[in-house]
């Protein structure tokens, strides 16, 4: 993993260096609802991941890091505008991606944020991008879902993408709630959540950048445990 992270790392440092013009490049770009943060996101993620995995000639796991996702487009939102939620505190954002929501907290003060995400690129990802925003993260590959975690506050943007994701993470969530963190949850309503044990702290019109969707804003929820 430690390898795959240098690799991937050297590999979107190269591509932010000497982008290329098609669709197939990526761009440092406003958050389209958190603008404090920039992010190098895809032009096409799709294109770039055709030509990514033309290049590497297996197939990679789809670059979701470079997209930003309507669930972690609000719960970044939420924590610019809420700082006293984060400030001082220890800070685990899960699923990271492109590290939207790890970079907003280090933003709002947190004391320490660590971005984690198993996908060796996304954790490339986060470190490129926190530079970019001038901010220390802690970027930290693995799966962490089976294990138990000591942090103040734990942060989720857009986790419940798929069903089988969503059975691991929500227990994942719950156990880290009753441990004593506060959890906070970004979800644009996947259907993946089920309607009891979650509370809208809020709800914001959200537009996106995820691949092949439209981007027309949609109400996307800040939930809490219950
Ligand atoms: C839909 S993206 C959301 C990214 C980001 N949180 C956001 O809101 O923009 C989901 C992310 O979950 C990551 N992921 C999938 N399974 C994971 C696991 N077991 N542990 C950590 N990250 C995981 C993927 O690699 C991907 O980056």
């Amino acid at each position: 993993m430690v390898m795959a992270t240098a690799a991937a790392l050297t590999e979107l440092e190269q591509e932010i260096t000497a982008p290329g013009e098609g669709l197939d490049r990526l761009r440092l770009v406003e958050t389209p609802f958190v603008p404090e943060v920039r992010l190098h996101l895809a032009e096409d993620a799709i294109v770039w991941w055709a030509r990514m995995e033309a290049a590497a000639g297996r197939p990679l796991a789809a670059p979701y890091w470079a997209s930003a996702w309507a669930g972690g487009q609000a719960l970044a939102r939420y924590l610019l505008d809420h700082p006293g939620l984060v400030r001082d505190r220890r800070v685990l954002d899960l699923a990271t991606g492109s590290g939207l929501v790890a970079i907003a907290a280090a933003l709002a003060g947190a004391r320490q944020v660590v971005a984690n995400d198993i996908d060796p690129y996304a954790v490339a990802a986060v470190t490129v991008n926190a530079r970019a925003n001038r901010v220390d993260v802690t970027a930290q590959a693995g799966d962490l879902l089976d294990a138990d975690i000591q942090v103040d506050l734990l942060l989720a943007g857009d986790v419940l993408y798929d069903g089988e994701m969503a059975a691991r993470v929500l227990p994942f969530l719950r156990r880290a709630a009753a441990g004593g963190a506060q959890v906070l949850l970004g979800d644009p309503g996947r259907g993946h959540l089920s309607a009891t044990g979650w509370e809208t702290v809020v709800s914001y019109p959200v537009p996106t950048t995820e691949p092949s969707v439209d981007p027309a804003p949609r109400p996307v929820r800040v939930l809490r445990p219950a």
